[in-house]
């Protein structure tokens, strides 16, 4: 068995989570960590077993040993560094939102593919066994054609203008942070919308703070999206179909829920509850391809995250969303 060594960019809270999941793969070696502070880097380092850690992310970009780098920094960066670390020859799997704009999303995939190395963008739900469930029913054809999809993610930080979640200049806002994801479900189930329209709350330091969009798509579904951090409606989509309706949900916690309500039978729930969270199998689907001589993976190909990132600009525009240097 080939064991890779991992680094961490950006050594904060999704980090540790991501981390304490790499730990229980046994070809993922924890070889180094780069903060912008090296204190920051060492204390990581410390409390997870890194061997190496650094003190700015060129260097940790640079270490020769280093195969694969995890980005957990803020949206607006993302782009900067996966190129950095493909710059130095390194494969990457990036935080959602994978950058600002599709623009940006381009040039990494062009970057990767010049240079056969491997990108991946951390979605974490296509990973997950409730989405596997769920698009295992949908296909099975019990509930026949989707007309209409809710989708929803809100709850309620406390404002911080600093905190990447308020600040422009850090990609904040709710649609990259927890909008995205009812978003990923309606391009999962539902497919790339031919019409959107959007309508964005914004608060005291300029960022949207609620937003709700409206697919339509040419087959007469719709979808509803709705993201805030000013209610929290908590985590799901609810799919209504021709012959019953299916609530795709999850908690806080990260438990899964898949709950089936055909028209003519008994309700019936599905509950999971990944180890982890669930973050490991992100990991192990990188060395899975890497294994297999992959750059890209068919879980997350890098045409559901080019297809993503177009619908969130599109959002973002209908919205009037603008971040600093977004196009
Ligand atoms: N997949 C999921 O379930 C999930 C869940 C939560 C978050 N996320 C994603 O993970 C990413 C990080 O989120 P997080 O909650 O971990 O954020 P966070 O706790 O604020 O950490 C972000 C880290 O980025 C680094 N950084 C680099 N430039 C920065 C700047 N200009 N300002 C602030 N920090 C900067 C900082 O590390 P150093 O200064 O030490 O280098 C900081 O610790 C985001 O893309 C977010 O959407 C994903």
């Amino acid at each position: 068995m080939k064991k890779y060594k991992w680094g961490i960019l950006a050594p904060g809270k999704m980090s540790a989570k991501f981390t304490k999941a790499l730990k229980t793969l046994d070809n993922a070696e924890l070889h180094a960590v780069g903060s912008r502070d090296v204190e920051r880097a060492a204390l990581f380092a410390r409390d997870y077993g890194f061997r190496n850690y650094y003190g700015s992310y060129e260097e940790l970009a640079a270490d020769p040993e280093l195969e694969i780098v995890y980005i957990a920094s803020p949206h607006s960066h993302h782009y900067e560094h996966t190129m950095l670390c493909l710059r130095n020859g390194k494969h990457v799997i990036c935080e959602k939102a994978f950058a600002l704009n599709a623009g940006e999303v381009a040039e990494m995939i062009d970057e990767a593919g010049k240079r056969k190395l491997f990108l991946m963008e951390a979605l974490w739900p296509p990973f997950q066994p409730f989405y596997q469930k769920a698009k295992e029913i949908l296909s099975s054809g019990i509930l026949g054609r989707i007309n209409y999809m809710n989708g929803y993610f809100s709850f309620i930080p406390p404002f911080n203008p600093e905190d990447r979640k308020f600040n422009l200049a850090l990609g904040g806002g709710s649609l990259l942070d927890i909008g995205i994801y009812p978003v990923i479900d309606a391009l999962t189930f539902l497919g790339v919308p031919s019409d959107i329209k959007a309508s964005a709350i914004f608060g005291q330091s300029g960022s949207e703070e609620s937003l709700s969009v409206i697919f339509s798509y040419d087959n007469r579904c719709m979808a509803s999206i709705y993201s805030s951090f000013r209610t929290s409606a908590g985590i799901g989509s609810e799919l209504y179909c021709e012959n019953g309706n299916m609530t795709v949900a999850r908690g806080r916690d990260m438990n899964q829920t898949v709950i089936l309500t055909p028209h003519d039978r008994e309700k019936e729930e599905f509950v999971f509850r990944p180890p982890a969270m669930g973050y490991h199998w992100e990991a192990a689907e990188v060395m899975k391809c890497l294994d297999e001589g992959r750059t890209e993976s068919s879980i997350v190909p890098l045409s559901f995250s080019l297809d993503l990132i177009t619908t969130l600009d599109r959002i973002r525009i209908a919205a009037g969303i603008e971040f600093p240097g977004s196009g």
